[in-house]
């Protein structure tokens, strides 16, 4: 809450209190938001529940506070409308208020102070040994995102990646390896040659079903916890493909606090499902051992151990709940993964559930939608390359940064180290568009739409942000103090102040949401309003207590939008 929204709580209170009802009851219920529309004010109170307290029809009670808040030097205006009161905030004190708080970096512009809050956050996880293809990339993204939003918000934040490190979809993987496998060739490309292999794996084991049988084998030798073959083997492919895995996330300017692969669980899964066991849980079906979800309306059991008894992906994921339940005392544990795993989360869930685990309730997946491509019919389908099916990440985005070099290379020839602006934009048009709708839906993966640079794109905000930039360059870069601004002369930029205002409430929609691309629309609309109000209002050409005013406001939207896109893993160049 900011400063005048608190000053204006105080004196709604304060009229409560005179029009006769108690003010610690009335407190709670005094619940300020923003209007259904901005022309009817800045702040709605919904007076139903206190008029019910007070035994008044709403609209009288409604119409007898908006008379008891008269205006003062914050507040200019209340007016009753049917049930709500409508309050408006003087333009010169707004300003100063939001202004002042963005440039000292106070919260919620800056970072808050530690809120108790301990959030796991579980994305990326690719499956070593495979391509990082693009869902990954989803997955990356999101969390990425999420990690920064909680921490701006005071939370202690634990990202980690839950690579696919173990389990039979990296027995395939290795049998491919030890049957056809080159170390040399290996070496020179590792993920194009693991696909490769893994490609050849998927067709040979087609012809000659024993190779599975083979995988399983190997398997349950990495499993056994010998120094063998298998494992020394693990340990290469696993190198591998962490190593190559750094491109994309350096590019994307991802890191972990753990990478706590699968294979981080072996040596905790039996005393997972001894205390499934000890639960009275576990129950045999056929050999294997499973817990039966119907109560919870699940219908399919979850499979903890096959009859061979090896563990599964669902094994390592109860292991990693407890594990992180007792390392972390996590509020919440966020797995950013796709869709397609509902069910694998929803037994998860409600296995905890079962064994009556309080961290049942902190367990929450984080769903998301496709990425889809034009195929060639001109139909969008789920995301293929032109060349088959193998999508690697870094080809992409080397194609976006390809792009953006061409246009720097007509529209601004003299742009000193195009290469890396070229790389920060390209990147980040992907993001962007990956961050831009609600995560459930499938992305249309478009070259045209996400690198417009008049569009509702990572380029169009990043200009807005090198423009205002520019901007300040151009007044000689030192800013003017805040404290000396004559405020009055920022009366006609409401529409930028109030947008900057809804800063605090959209960061906490996208965490409490999960839901980053609320903080995407909002450097959109901040982007779009401060361009809006530059059309009109010169900056280095009007008088010196104007300009000064409108610098201040500049160099706070500069701010804030690249606060707005560090938020959603962004950076923000100064020069574009
Ligand atoms: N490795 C999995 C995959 O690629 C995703 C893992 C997600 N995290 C988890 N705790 N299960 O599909």
């Amino acid at each position: 809450m900011t400063d005048l929204h608190q000053h204006l709580r105080e004196r709604v209170l304060a009229a409560v209190g005179e029009m006769g009802l108690d003010r610690d009851v009335a407190d709670p219920l005094v619940r300020l938001g923003p209007p259904k529309n901005r022309d009817h004010g800045d702040v709605a109170l919904g007076s139903f529940q206190l008029a019910k307290l007070a035994g008044e029809p709403p609209p009288a009670f409604a119409d007898a506070l908006a008379t008891k808040v008269a205006p003062d030097d914050v507040i200019e205006s209340a007016e009753a409308a049917g049930p709500f009161v409508n309050f408006r905030f003087r333009r010169a004190a707004m300003a100063r208020e939001v202004l002042t708080a963005v440039c000292v970096d106070a919260a919620p512009y800056g970072r808050a102070a530690e809120n108790g809050q301990v959030v796991c956050i579980d994305f990326s996880s690719p499956n070593i040994a495979k391509p990082f293809h693009i869902g990954h990339m989803r997955s990356t993204v999101l969390g990425n995102a999420l990690c920064r939003i909680h921490r701006h918000l005071g939370a202690k934040v634990h990202g980690i990646n839950h690579l696919g490190d173990w389990g039979m979809p990296f027995a395939k993987m290795m049998t491919a390896y030890m049957r056809f496998g080159d170390e040399q060739a290996l070496h020179e490309s590792p993920m194009r040659y693991m696909f490769e292999l893994y490609k050849r794996y998927g067709k040979e084991a087609e012809a000659d079903p024993a190779l599975d049988a083979e995988a399983a084998a190997h398997f349950k030798a990495l499993e056994s916890g010998e120094d063998n073959e298998q494992r020394r083997m693990w340990q290469l492919l696993r190198e591998e493909s962490l190593q190559a895995f750094q491109g994309p996330y350096g590019r994307l300017g991802v890191s972990f606090d753990h990478i706590t692969g699968e294979s981080f669980f072996e040596d905790k899964m039996e005393a997972a499902m001894a205390r499934v066991e000890a639960a009275g849980v576990l129950e045999e079906s056929e050999g294997a051992e499973v817990v039966t979800l119907k109560e919870q309306g699940i219908k399919v059991p979850c499979l903890l151990r096959k009859s061979d008894g090896t563990t599964l992906y669902h094994t390592r994921d109860l292991a990693a709940a407890f594990y992180r339940e007792q390392q972390y005392r996590p509020t919440r544990i966020l797995y950013v993964v796709g869709a397609e795993q509902k069910l694998h989360f929803a037994q998860l869930k409600a296995v905890l559930t079962k064994m009556d685990e309080p961290v049942a309730d902190a367990v929450e997946h984080v769903p998301f939608g496709l990425v889809l491509s034009k195929g060639p019919e001109g139909k969008w389908e789920k995301f293929a390359s032109r060349s088959g099916n193998a999508v690697f990440l870094d080809e992409i985005l080397d194609e976006a940064v390809n792009k953006v070099r061409q246009v720097i290379a007509e529209k601004n020839p003299e742009l000193e180290d195009p290469q890396q602006v070229a790389e920060q934009v390209g990147v980040s048009a992907i993001v962007f568009n990956d961050l831009k709708n609600g995560r459930i839906k499938d992305v249309k993966f478009d070259w045209d739409a996400m690198l417009n640079f008049e569009g509702e794109t990572g380029p169009y905000v990043q200009y807005a942000c090198a423009r205002l930039s520019s901007i300040l360059r151009k007044a000689g870069g030192d800013v003017p103090d805040v404290a000396s601004v004559d405020f009055t002369h920022l009366a006609d930029a409401e529409n930028v102040l109030l947008t900057m205002m809804g800063f605090g409430a959209a960061v906490q929609r996208a965490a409490d949401q999960s839901e980053p691309s609320v903080v995407t629309n909002y450097t959109i609309a901040l982007a779009g309003e401060i361009h809006s109000y530059l059309v009109d209002h010169h900056v280095l050409g009007a008088d010196p207590a104007v300009r000064d005013a409108r610098l201040v406001l500049v160099d706070a939207a500069r701010k804030l939008l690249t606060t707005g896109l560090h938020l959603i893993g962004i950076p923000a160049p100064a020069r574009m």
